[in-house]
């Protein structure tokens, strides 16, 4: 009972921050609707993905879990038990299992390494175990290892309905990534290790006086860019993107404690968009939790918009973006 998936990361454009209070939080349900692209990296080694193997079988004595050599433990472990034991208890069997898994980029910089491991994740267990689920069914798993995993099923535009049990939590693709002209241009900044995962701020997002109305304005523009995306007009997705951005970061800088992901350099790359768009080249930012600025723009202003961005001093590196297919299941095992 062996199945390999690859799956691709994403970037929210209405962002998932925070846990609805009413459901429990290892459902991790939000308390918003939430709006992503995913990801495809045109540089020929960083496609920004995730392959995954896994393999169930009475051979093994326990579960075990391995990503990019690492044997996962403690609470790492605990998120892909999350995932597989609920399909493992769908499909009736109780054989252990071994995990191995690969990004083609560095986990935790700020590049959502768990939405494409978890969607990966969730796409090789149901196919092992004989599944025979929607991708919309699949999603509702993928959410158990990481929220944003949730949208990492579907390749384009999707859309994440907050819902409101398990099965009503689930994402679904607004148009394929050749139906809407997007592109974006990651400015690298900062490589580290953030200080506080999004697995723990997300229970801190309630601690800020902004939080409703952040809530409340995210619900309306989820709705806003789904249109936005379907009658073709980038200035308003873009438009709508970036002030969802900063609703995310006003709550995130008022919570208590306080989180600022961002950097000095990140403003000043906030400022250089926004005097690249006033010379002209259409162009708008989005920020997840963490310093690197995702600039987001059309498709033929990519390498104008790489190289102004590339000359700002502090800008380390650049990645190309397109929206990716679907995350699908692959021959290719890793074991
Ligand atoms: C800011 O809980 O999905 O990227 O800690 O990587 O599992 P992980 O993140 P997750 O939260 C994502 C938060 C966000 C916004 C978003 O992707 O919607």
């Amino acid at each position: 009972m062996k199945s390999s998936a690859i799956a691709h990361s994403n970037i929210a454009l209405i962002k998932y921050w925070g846990r609805s209070l009413d459901h429990n939080p290892n459902l991790n349900i939000p308390s918003n609707d939430s709006v992503s692209m995913t990801k495809y990296g045109l540089t020929h080694d960083v496609h920004l993905q995730t392959h995954t193997t896994i393999d169930f079988s009475d051979a093994y004595e326990e579960d075990m879990a391995i990503l990019g050599g690492e044997v996962l433990t403690g609470r790492k472990m605990e998120r892909v038990l999350g995932v597989v034991d609920p399909l493992r208890e769908y499909a009736n069997v109780d054989y252990k299992f071994k995990m191995m898994s690969k990004n083609d980029f560095p986990t935790r910089a700020g590049l959502a390494s768990s939405a494409s491991g978890f969607a990966a994740l969730a796409i090789a267990a149901v196919n092992a175990l004989g599944i025979d689920f929607s991708k919309e069914e699949i999603s509702t798993y993928a959410r158990l290892g990481s929220g944003s995993a949730t949208r990492s099923i579907h390749g384009g535009f999707v859309y994440w309905n907050k819902g409101n049990s398990h099965e009503t939590s689930f994402a679904e693709q607004i148009c394929g990534p050749d139906e809407f002209d997007m592109n974006a241009v990651v400015a690298i900044i900062h490589e580290g290790k953030k200080d506080v995962t999004s697995d723990v701020g997300h229970e801190s997002a309630y601690t800020s006086p902004f939080n409703e109305a952040r809530i409340k304005k995210s619900q309306e523009q989820a709705k806003e860019i789904r249109k936005a995306i379907l009658n073709d007009d980038f200035s308003e997705v873009g438009k709508i993107a970036e002030e969802n951005c900063k609703y995310m970061h006003a709550v995130m800088m008022t919570s208590n404690p306080p989180l600022f992901y961002w950097h000095p350099e990140t403003l000043k790359l906030i400022k250089s968009i926004q005097r690249i768009r006033k010379e002209g080249l259409e162009c708008y930012f989005t920020i997840d939790a963490g310093p690197n600025v995702h600039c987001l723009c059309a498709s033929d202003d990519i390498c104008e918009f790489q190289r102004m961005l590339e000359e700002i001093e502090c800008v380390n590196k650049t990645i190309l973006l397109k929206p990716a297919d679907d995350s699908y299941v692959t021959k290719e095992h890793l074991f």
